[in-house]
C-alpha cells in the first residue's frame, strides 16, 4: 500500500513564532543579567571593603604621623588644622583614658571599654570601627581607629590617640563606584539585550528552517537534505533529519518497487502459463473431437505431461522464490566438505551431460569445506552447473574451488555461448531469458534460476560475481564466507 499523501496538511509555519522566540531572548537575557548582577553585588562589596581599608590605612597613618611629633601643643593645633581641612579630627588621651587634647572638659572621656582599654595597653591597636555619633556627641556617623602611644623612657603604656573621620567619607567613595557601575550596568544591559535578540533570531531561524523542511517531507519532497556543520544539538537533529529524509525515500522507494513487483509477478506468471496451458487446451480439444489420429494419441498425452510438468515447476519454483525472498525458510548451515557434494551432484547429473556432448571437469578440491546448509548449496549448484550446460556446446565446463580470505571460492566456468554487458545485468531478474531461440530445452526455461540462486548467495551471505564473453564462455564466482 501507497501512503497517502500528506499535500493536503497545513502547517501554521508564522504563528508561532513569537513564544519560541521570546524563550529564547528571556532565556538569554535571564543568564547575562543574571551573571552581571552578581559581577556588580560582589564589585559593591568589594569596593565597600577596600573603602574601609583604604580609610582605616589612613586614619593610622594620621595617628602615627601625631605619635611621631612630639606632644607639643602648638605642633599639634599645626596638625589639627590641616587634618580639620579634610574632615579628620584626632584626640589624644592618657593611659585612663581622660583628655590630654585637645583641651576639653576634664570629664570628656574616650568612647572605650575596659576589654579595648587592655587592647590598648598590651600595645595592640584598635582598627575601624563606626559610630552613630561622634566622639564629641554629635550625631554624624563617624568611623575611628584607636593606636596606644608609650613612654619614651621606660616603654610604659602612656596613652592613646583616637583618629575619626565622618563615613560620608566612605559613603562618598561608595557613592562614586555605584554611579560607575550603574553606567556600566545600564550599558551591558543594552549589549546583553541586543546580544539576545541576535541569538534567539539566529536559533529560531535554524528551528523554523528544520519546520519547513519538515513540512515538506510530510508533503511528499523525500529529496530534501539541509546543510549542517557538527556544533551543537540543532546541527545533530539536522543531521538526523536528513537520515531520516534518506531512511523515508528508500522505505517509499521499496514499497513503490514491491508493487511493481507484485504487478509484474502476476503479469509475467500468467505469460509463463499461458504457453504451456495453450498447448494442453489445445491437445485436449483435439482429444475432444477425435480430430487427433489413433497413432499421434500417446504422443499427444505425453506432450501434456510435459506441459503439466513445466507448470508444476514453475509453480513451485515461484514458491520457493517467494519463500527465499519473504525470510521463510531457515538455513540449518554446516561445514560441508566440498568433494562430497561435488561427487554427489556430478553423479545426478552424468546422464544430462552425457546427453550435452560436453565434458565436465571437476578441479581439486581435497580438503576444502563451505559453511553452508547442503541443501541449498546443491540447488546453487545444480542451477549453474545446468546453465553452463545449457548454454554451452561440444565444450567444458569447470567446477573448482579454492580457499581465500575468511571464505571458500566455487567457481563455475563453461565455454559456451557467452553474454553480452546488457544481458549480464539482466540476468538476476526473475523470468529474464537472454537468448530467447535457446530457451526451449529440456533443462529450463522459465528464467527463475538464477534469481533463486541470487537469494540463496544473499542468504548466505557470500557474494556471487559473472564473467562473461560472448562466444567465449562464462564464469560465475561464488564466495561463502567461513563461520564466524
Ligand atoms: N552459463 C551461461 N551462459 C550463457 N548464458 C547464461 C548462462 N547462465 C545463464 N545465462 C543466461 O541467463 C538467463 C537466465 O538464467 P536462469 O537460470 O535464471 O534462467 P533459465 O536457465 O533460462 O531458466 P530456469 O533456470 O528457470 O530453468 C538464461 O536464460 C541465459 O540467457
Ligand atoms: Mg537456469
Amino acid at each position: 500500500m501507497i501512503p497517502k499523501r500528506l499535500t493536503k496538511m497545513k502547517l501554521p509555519l508564522t504563528k508561532m513564532k513569537l513564544p519560541y522566540f521570546f524563550q529564547q531572548f528571556l532565556g538569554f537575557l535571564a543568564v547575562i543579567i543574571l551573571l552581571m548582577t552578581i559581577t556588580i553585588i560582589s564589585l559593591v562589596l568589594f569596593g565597600r571593603r577596600t573603602a574601609l581599608n583604604d580609610t582605616e590605612n589612613r586614619l593610622f597613618s594620621y595617628a602615627e604621623s601625631v605619635i611621631n611629633e612630639d606632644i607639643n601643643p602648638t605642633q599639634l593645633d599645626t596638625i589639627r588644622q590641616v587634618l580639620a581641612e579634610q574632615e579628620v579630627s584626632f584626640f589624644v588621651f592618657n593611659k585612663n583614658g581622660t583628655i590630654l587634647y585637645p583641651n576639653l572638659p576634664n570629664n570628656f572621656r574616650a568612647n572605650i571599654d575596659d576589654e579595648q582599654l587592655n587592647q590598648l595597653e598590651s600595645g595592640e591597636r584598635i582598627s575601624l570601627t563606626t559610630h552613630s555619633e561622634d566622639l564629641l556627641g554629635n550625631p554624624s556617623e563617624t568611623t575611628l581607629v584607636y593606636l596606644p602611644y608609650f613612654n619614651e623612657n621606660n616603654q610604659d603604656f602612656a596613652g592613646f590617640i583616637t583618629v575619626t573621620a565622618p563615613v560620608s567619607h566612605i559613603n562618598r567613595q561608595m557613592e562614586e563606584l555605584k554611579g560607575d557601575l550603574f553606567s556600566a550596568f545600564l550599558i551591558s544591559a543594552m549589549a546583553a539585550i541586543l546580544l539576545s535578540v541576535i541569538f534567539a533570531h539566529y536559533q529560531v531561524k535554524r528551528v523554523n528552517r528544520l519546520r519547513k523542511a519538515a513540512h515538506k517531507v510530510a508533503g511528499g519532497e523525500y529529496t530534501i537534505q539541509l546543510e549542517h556543520s557538527e556544533r551543537d544539538e540543532i546541527d545533530f537533529l539536522t543531521r538526523d533529519f536528513n537520515r531520516m529524509v534518506v531512511a523515508l525515500k528508500e522505505s517509499q522507494d521499496e514499497v513503490l518497487n514491491q508493487e511493481e513487483r507484485r504487478k509484474s509477478f502476476m503479469q509475467d506468471a500468467a505469460h509463463e502459463m499461458r504457453t504451456p496451458l495453450t498447448t494442453i487446451n489445445g491437445l485436449l480439444e483435439g482429444l475432444e473431437h477425435d480430430v487427433i489420429p489413433e497413432s499421434q494419441r500417446l504422443r499427444s498425452i505425453k506432450l501434456m505431461r510435459k506441459e503439466t510438468r513445466r507448470l508444476i515447476r514453475l509453480v513451485s519454483e515461484n514458491m520457493d522464490y517467494e519463500n527465499i525472498r519473504s525470510n521463510r525458510i531457515i538455513l540449518s548451515k554446516h561445514r560441508i566438505p566440498l568433494t562430497e557434494i561435488v561427487e554427489e551432484i556430478s553423479e545426478q547429473m552424468k546422464e544430462i551431460i552425457k546427453d550435452s556432448s560436453n565434458e565436465l571437469v571437476i578441479g581439486d578440491m581435497e580438503h576444502l569445506h563451505v559453511y553452508a546448509d547442503y541443501d541449498r548449496l546443491k540447488q546453487i549448484l545444480v542451477n549453474l552447473i545446468k546453465n553452463a550446460i545449457q548454454f554451452t556446446e561440444n565444450g567444458t565446463i569447470t567446477i573448482a574451488s579454492k580457499k581465500v580470505k575468511n571464505g571458500t571460492e566455487i567457481t563455475i566456468s563453461d565455454t559456451g555461448i557467452g553474454m553480452t554487458e546488457f544481458q549480464i545485468g539482466n540476468i538476476w531478474e526473475r523470468y529474464y531469458k537472454a537468448d530467447l531461440s535457446r530457451t526451449k530445452t529440456k533443462f529450463g526455461e522459465s528464467g527463475l534460476g538464477l534469481a533463486i540462486v541470487q537469494q540463496l548467495v544473499q542468504l548466505h551471505n557470500a557474494n556471487i560475481y559473472v564473467e562473461s564473453k560472448v562466444n567465449e564462455g562464462t564464469i560465475f564466482t561464488i564466495i561463502f564466507p567461513d563461520k564466524e
